[in-house]
């Protein structure tokens, strides 16, 4: 009972961390899971970076498309159970654990994020900084400052973003 409870605070524990030093946790619906994909319209074999990739749903049908994925997440828990439901496509999807707008990004096709509008600026700079081709970035729900959207769509907003 009481390593019961002890799990329960340590889970109550990183949610609430999350939510403080980065956006709470609430999935992207799979309708629009679909148009963010279908926007960002990668060829198999491409690569897509999740920016906070929550319980691995995107990854998982990104891999689906035949698509490299790497995720990255804030929150352990979610890391350990989107490693998990992932375990088919070991060799195309990564989850990594971290802060996104820190970790250092591979080279990427298209980029995918359902996170808050504090974090949207500083993903903006991270992203031109991180790239050396214009890519994709499609993102659900908040829109980037001072950036024209080339479309909008069940909530997702579609940018290319240029590099530095
Ligand atoms: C709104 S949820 C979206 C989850 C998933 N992308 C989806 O669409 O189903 C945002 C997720 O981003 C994570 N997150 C927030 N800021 C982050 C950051 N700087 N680096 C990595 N993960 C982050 C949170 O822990 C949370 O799981």
């Amino acid at each position: 009972m009481e390593i019961l409870s002890a799990v329960l605070i340590g889970i109550i524990f990183v949610f609430g961390f999350v939510v403080v030093f980065g956006a709470p946790y609430v999935p992207t619906l799979k309708p629009q899971i679909g148009v963010a994909l279908d926007l960002l319209d990668l060829q198999p074999g491409q690569t897509l970076i999740e920016v906070g990739s929550g319980d691995g749903r995107v990854l998982l049908a990104a891999a689906e498309r035949g698509w490299q994925a790497v995720g990255y997440e804030l929150n352990p828990v979610l890391v350990i159970w989107s490693w998990w439901r992932t375990r088919k496509y070991r060799r195309q999807v990564r989850v990594i654990w971290g802060n996104a707008l820190t970790k250092e990004w591979p080279l990427t096709d298209g980029i995918y994020v359902f996170g808050v509008q504090r974090i949207m600026s500083k993903l903006h700079t991270k992203i031109v900084q991180s790239i050396q081709e214009p890519v994709k970035l499609a993102s659900f729900g908040f829109e980037l400052p001072g950036q024209k959207a080339l479309q909008t769509k069940n909530g997702i907003y579609l940018y290319k973003i240029k590099p530095r």
